[in-house]
């Protein structure tokens, strides 16, 4: 049990700031989403993709998790455009894909083609409910899906907190460097609670390293933003993480609330960047209650070890039990639900949002001190 092999066996390389696009005259006005996965395709994060998903690929994917050659992979990565657009476009050539007047990357088009959006809600989110947030953009987003090799040109800009965004390659190096034979990956979206915690720290009772790595893609609009959580996680780990096992880096992806499918994708690319074992809680990368609360762990059982390559950990639902005065989870505590402190994320956001503390069983009050300070700057 050491170092992982990237997804696919070979760590992709795309970046190619030289690339000469002047003479390329076609171009595709990309999305913010459609950004962060060329910036995600061109890292070599979502390694053996090479580009955005073409039809046989696509269906694939959505039919069965897996990509025309049997790599698993479970989320469908497309780049949409409208109707008119596709038009235009000869398949074959080159095409500038463009954001605000930048030329981030460049697409050898290889197909056009329309999907089935209501399978692919279907298959992949579990739902065609439109109330669904990744269904929704699902829907928003144009109707014909063109696919093809990249290559990125231009780097996203990285703003205030640039120094934590660091490739597959680097993160690779640096656990190296700190001597980590085994690292764990955690997914989040949210500030760090004490639930949170308690299963980081688990983990890292037996693994040698924790890779804290936030998303910080587009994410639902009640959602924290990333610049206040990541304030939030430096204090955290300032205070309360020994400096040597854990290392954070952020994820810049957007969410899609695929649940179950999205766990399976979050752990294959947290083991391009290095990890050899990924935490799955409870309702791993859920919204609302469209999924069972342990169906992002069950989904796993549909793949071998060897085809996906990393250790899923599971974690029951955790939380403070004033009997047992800590951190438990009905696997360690025998005492009913009135002896547990639960708050869901909502009924947290309201306090939050008020400048009101969640009691510090939920959350640290350093954390909800960082919190309530870039919620009420945000108002
Ligand atoms: S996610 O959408 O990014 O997955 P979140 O930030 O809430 O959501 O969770 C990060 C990870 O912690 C996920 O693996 C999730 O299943 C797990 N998790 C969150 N809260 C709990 C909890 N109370 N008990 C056990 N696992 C949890």
């Amino acid at each position: 049990m050491s170092h992982s092999v990237p997804h696919g066996g070979t760590l992709i390389h795309l970046f190619n700031p030289t690339f000469d696009y002047e003479s390329i005259c076609q171009e595709i006005e990309i999305d913010n989403m459609a950004l962060s996965d060329l910036d995600l395709i061109g890292s070599g994060a979502y390694s053996p993709l090479n580009g955005f998903l073409t039809e046989k690929d696509y269906n694939s994917v959505v039919d069965g998790m897996r990509l025309a050659n049997g790599t698993v992979w479970s989320i469908p990565i497309t780049l949409p455009v409208c109707k008119e657009k596709a038009e235009q476009l000869i398949v074959g050539e080159w095409v500038k894909l463009v954001k605000d007047q930048a030329v981030y990357g460049v697409l050898k088009l290889e197909q056009l083609f329309i999907p089935d959006k209501k399978k692919e809600a279907e298959q992949v989110y579990g739902t065609s409910d439109l109330a669904h947030p990744g269904v929704k953009k699902l829907f928003e987003r144009p109707a014909v899906y063109a696919g093809g090799p990249v290559q990125l040109v231009r780097k996203t800009e990285k703003g205030k907190f640039a120094s934590y965004h660091l490739d597959p390659t680097e993160t690779r190096k640096k656990f190296k460097e700190l001597g980590w034979n085994t690292v764990v990956g955690f997914q989040t979206r949210n500030p760090v609670h004490r639930a949170h915690e308690y299963i980081q720290k688990s983990a890292l009772e037996t693994i040698d390293g924790l890779f804290l790595h936030p998303l910080v893609g587009e994410t639902k609009s009640d959602d924290i933003p990333a610049d206040i959580r990541m304030e939030s996680y430096e204090v955290l780990l300032e205070k309360y993480y020994p400096k040597n096992r854990v290392f954070l880096s952020v994820f810049p992806a957007a969410m899609r609330y695929a649940g179950p499918r999205e766990a399976i994708f979050h752990a294959v690319v947290r083991k391009n960047f290095g990890c050899t074992h990924f935490i799955v809680g409870r309702d791993h990368a859920g919204v609302g209650t469209y999924y069972g609360t342990y169906d992002a762990q069950k989904i796993f059982n549909n793949f071998k070890y060897e085809e996906l390559g990393i250790t899923p950990l599971f974690f029951e639902h955790c939380f403070y039990c004033k009997k047992c005065e800590g951190m438990a989870s009905t696997k360690t505590c025998p005492h009913p639900s009135k002896d547990h402190d639960i708050l869901s994320g909502t009924a947290v956001r309201e306090l939050l949002r008020k400048g009101e503390f969640p009691p510090s069983t939920f959350s640290r009050r350093e954390v909800v001190e960082v919190l309530i300070k870039g919620l009420q700057k945000g108002i």
